[in-house]
């Protein structure tokens, strides 16, 4: 892959669930090595837009391409961490058996680790800050912990795309600073293309280098400073645009001026 090569091509992109046109006219490419966000409000697609990228879930219209290729199940270039994925762990699953089944490709049958591979769990512990936990059970630990046991998971095999989807959730501030540092960390490593799904992109707004956002059923992308900046919101949709945080933690909101 070349330095300027786009990691995510989306043409003309619409997507159905359950029948109906989620959302569409989705047309964007993220650079590689970009740190970007994905927001909306609840329901309006952001962890459908992962499950295209992974081949999931397929574009009633357009192209997709991740990595320079089409979207396929099973992509071992892709890192994923799943909304909620450690509280579907479980109770006895020790961390270093969580972060082994992102090399064993599959989440239900474990092959025995060759030496090198638990190397490599060794090292994405470490890398996560999490090494300490190893051999203790991943129901044990804080919600900030488990989330970067998950991350050192969907590390483990050296993708060139991280998915995280609301990572932050359900995390106090503290938790979130922790979480939001490994990300720091991974991203300045390079290598890697990042997407996480926040309600709450402040945190992130240290390491975000552009963000995805889902408004009125079209995924709109841009450069974090462009986004987080009313006057191109106001431009953008021809109405004027506050940046504000809403009850349930949404970045835009529309209309009112000021
Ligand atoms: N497997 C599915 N079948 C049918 N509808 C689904 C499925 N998964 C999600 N949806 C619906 O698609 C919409 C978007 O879901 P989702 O992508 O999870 O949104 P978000 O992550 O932004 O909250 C929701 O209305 C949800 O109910
Ligand atoms: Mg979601």
């Amino acid at each position: 892959m070349t330095a300027a090569e786009d990691v995510v091509e989306l043409d003309g992109v619409a997507v159905k669930r359950g029948g109906h046109r989620l959302w569409s006219e989705g047309t964007f490419a993220l650079p590689a090595g970009a740190c970007v966000a994905v927001i909306g409000p609840n329901g309006s697609g952001k962890t459908t837009l992962f499950e295209l990228l992974l081949g999931l879930v397929a574009p009633s219209e357009g192209s997709v391409r991740v990595l320079g290729d089409r979207p396929r199940r099973g992509n071992r270039r892709i890192g994923y961490v799943p909304q909620n994925y450690t509280a579907s762990v479980g109770e006895a699953v020790r961390c270093r058996d969580l972060v082994a089944l992102g090399i064993s490709g599959t989440r239900w049958g474990m092959r025995p680790l060759s030496a090198n591979d638990r190397g490599r769990v060794d090292a994405a512990l470490e890398d996560a800050g999490v090494a300490e936990f190893a051999n203790r059970r991943v129901s044990r630990l804080s919600g900030g912990q488990q989330q970067r046991v998950a991350i050192a998971q969907a590390l483990v095999d050296d993708p060139d795309l991280l998915l995280l989807d609301e990572p932050l959730s359900s995390l106090d501030v503290a938790s979130q600073s922790d979480v939001v540092s490994l990300i720091e960390d991974v991203s300045a490593r390079g290598d890697v293309t990042i997407m996480v799904v926040s309600h709450d992109v402040n945190p992130l707004l240290p390491v975000l280098t552009g963000a995805v956002y889902l408004l009125d059923g079209h995924p709109h992308y841009d450069e974090i400073g462009a986004v987080v900046n009313s006057e191109l919101l106001t431009h953008l949709y021809g109405t004027p645009v506050r940046v504000v945080r809403t009850a349930q933690g949404d970045l835009f909101t529309r209309g009112g001026g000021g």
